[in-house]
Order: C-alpha cells, then structure tokens, then sequence
C-alpha cells in the first residue's frame, strides 16, 4: 500500500514524501518592488518537510496583480529573492515549485496606475480586489470592468508565462505551476461566463482552451514537459466563475497528457463551499492524463491515503494545515496535535502568524 510518507518523483524531479504544501498568498513581498524578502525566506525554509513547496501565487507581469504585495517573478531583484527562498529550501533537503500567477480581472486599477485590469473579455467581476488601504492594511475594494486583450496582448501574455518560467528556472526552482485555477485570468478564458470573445480565442471548447494551453506550451518551450505542471479547480465557483466545466477539465487534461506535463494539480472546490468531488470525475482524470495528479482542498491524512491507494491522485497539497504547522509532515507521521490557523494573519503583516507558529519540540 502507497503511504502518504513514500517517495514520488514529478517528472525528474524526486520528492520525499506526498505531504505537499499548496500555494498559499500571504501578501508579505517588499512593497513596491514585490520581491521576497528575508522573512519569506525564513517561512518557507521552515516548511521544507514539505514534499514540495508550491509557491504563493506570483505574477508574471505587473498587469498579472490583483492583491497587494504579492511577489513578481519578471525583475531581476524578484529572481534575486526567489533565489534566497530556493537556496534555503535546497539547504534543508526540501523542494519547492514556482506558482506562476496572472489575476486577469481579479484585480483593481490602483496596481495599475489607474489603467484597467485585462481579461478575456471587458466582463465585470462583482466582488473585490485586496488594495493597500491608507493605513497600509489590506482593504477590499470593487474590481472595475475589465479590458478585452487584443490578439497581440494574448501573445504578449504567452511571453510573459515563457519568461515567468525561465525566471523560475534560473531563481533555482524545481518546478513550474501554472495558476489556472480559481477564476484568475487562465480560467476567465476557460469559462463561458467570463470569455465572450468571437475571435480564435473565444466560442468552442477548443477556443476557450486556445490561450491557456499557449501559456502551457511557453512554459514547455522554456523548460521542458518534465518542469511545468498546472492548477485547474473544476466545479468550483471561485471568483465568480461556476460553470459546468467537467468536460473541459477533461478536455485540458487530454491535451496535457499530449504534452507529457509532469503534473495535474486539482484544486478541490469544497473547502469554500463548493461540491465533494466524485471518484467518477477522479477515475476519469485518471484516465485522461497520464503524469502526476495532485490532490488538494480541506484533505486529511485519512483523506489522502485513501485516494492514493485507490490509485486516483499521486499526492496531496494541504493549505492552512501548513500554514499552522511547519512541520506538518513530520506531525502526521507522529500522529502529533496540529496548531490551529488564525485567519486574522493569513493576509499581510509581518512575522506574527506567519513564521512564528511553533515547531514540535526538539527530541
Ligand atoms: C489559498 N489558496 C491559493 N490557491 C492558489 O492556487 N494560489 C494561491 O496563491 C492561493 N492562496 C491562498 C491563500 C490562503 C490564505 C488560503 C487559505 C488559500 C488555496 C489553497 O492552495 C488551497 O487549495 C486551500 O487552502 C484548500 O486547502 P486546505 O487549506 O483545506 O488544505
């Protein structure tokens, strides 16, 4: 029987155990600049029991921001920082994945210089941006209605996804995850709800998948097949966006398996009050792509070990248990208590709630 504690390797690269830590935004970056810092080093290099680390969501363009202080992966000083966040995880033995990150609509024009977010399609998203408010504390405002990209601006975009992953590639990176989930700018194109579009891009499921699997392909090009990976989060309704999408969840993880990408990553919706995910839909996905599949969203050990002996995911991401737990691994594998997660730290500040969660005790 597979554990939660047996080796896997993605691709080439090999991990430790199948504990892995999802990507989490912590809004923590050095403001202006969104480079990570030396206490972005420290919380990660205390989480490298992970398996593997997946990143925070970290934007590939300044137009790609939608929270206030989230790292950038496209300056050289953000490569610099990611390179201290890498090195620290190496030094422990651990590995960690780059979550490469455009928020499309999710967004607000005060990162922007006032100019409009982008999107598939000038769609409003009703709900609200994470800005900087005056006392420097996060605040939630209304996202303006996007701007359509223009067929030039998509290409463009692609570039920015083959630069990200170089970037990644060079800050000392395992791996690359496209962020496709979650209703950021991959999934506004996925969705018939947010791509309007009567161009190439726009229309048939074929269409809709057009740009993200140009993103996928330029982070192929920029790598190779055994480095790149992507998130999807079907049946969810995150950001707005909560169509029927199994068939295109199926589509993409044909055309994935086409290309040899390392890994599928299932953001499961029902940690913010979408559906349990059946094991008909996991049986299928299995059937459709062929590398590594990923597993995340309110999962428990219980939870984990039962779909990887059922053979249907490979390894689970755990969010807020990480973030509470530096040690989640070792904690599972000793049957330890876990601390609790306040959500009042989740977002911003500094070192409380962050890197001062405790370890268990030395011995
Ligand atoms: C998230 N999640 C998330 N997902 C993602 O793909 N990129 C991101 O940057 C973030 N950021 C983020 C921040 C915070 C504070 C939370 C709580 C969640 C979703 C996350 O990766 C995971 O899917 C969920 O937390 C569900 O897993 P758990 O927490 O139930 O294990």
């Amino acid at each position: 029987m597979t554990s939660l504690f047996d080796p896997l390797s993605i691709g080439t690269t090999p991990l430790a155990n199948r504990v892995l830590m999802a990507p989490l935004t912590r809004m923590r970056a050095t403001p202006g600049i969104d480079v990570p810092n030396d206490l972005i080093v420290e919380y990660y290099r205390q989480r490298a029991g992970a398996g593997l680390i997946f990143s925070e969501g970290t934007q590939i363009s300044p137009i790609g921001k939608g929270y206030m202080d989230t790292p950038g992966i496209y300056s050289a000083e953000q490569v610099e920082g990611w390179r201290k966040v890498t090195d620290a995880v190496h030094a422990e033995g651990g590995r960690i994945a780059a979550q490469i990150w455009h928020v499309g609509r999710v967004s607000h024009e005060s990162f922007h210089d006032g100019a409009l977010p982008v999107s598939a399609s000038a769609l409003p998203y009703r709900n609200r941006a994470t800005i900087k408010g005056e006392d420097g504390q996060p605040l939630r405002a209304n996202c303006p209605t996007p701007r359509a990209l223009s067929v030039e601006e998509i290409a463009e975009t692609v570039e920015d996804y083959r630069r990200a992953t170089a970037n990644a590639r060079e800050a000392g990176f395992d791996l690359v995850e496209l962020h496709g989930a979650h209703g950021y700018l991959i999934h506004q194109f996925l969705s018939e709800q947010s791509n309007h579009r009567t161009d190439e891009y726009g229309g048939s499921q074929e269409n809709r998948a057009r740009f993200p699997l140009a993103a996928v392909d330029a982070a192929i090009d920029a790598w190779d097949a055994e480095h790149v990976g992507i998130r999807i989060s079907p049946q969810g309704s995150f950001n707005g966006l909560d169509d029927d999408d199994l068939p295109m969840a199926l589509h993409l993880a044909a055309e994935f398996s086409r290309r040899n990408l390392a890994f599928l990553h299932l953001s499961e919706p029902d940690w913010a009050g979408g559906p349990v995910i059946d094991d008909e839909f996991r049986t299928q996905l299995r059937a459709a792509f062929n590398g590594v599949i990923v597993g995340a969203g309110n999962y428990t050990t219980d939870k984990a070990e039962r779909l990887i002996t059922a053979g249907l995911i490979d390894a689970a991401a755990f969010g807020r248990p990480f973030i509470a737990n530096p040690d989640l691994p070792e904690r599972f594998r000793t049957g330890a208590a876990l601390n609790e997660p306040n959500g009042a730290t989740f977002y911003g500040g500094g070192a409380e709630g962050y890197t001062d969660y405790p370890a268990l005790a030395a011995g």
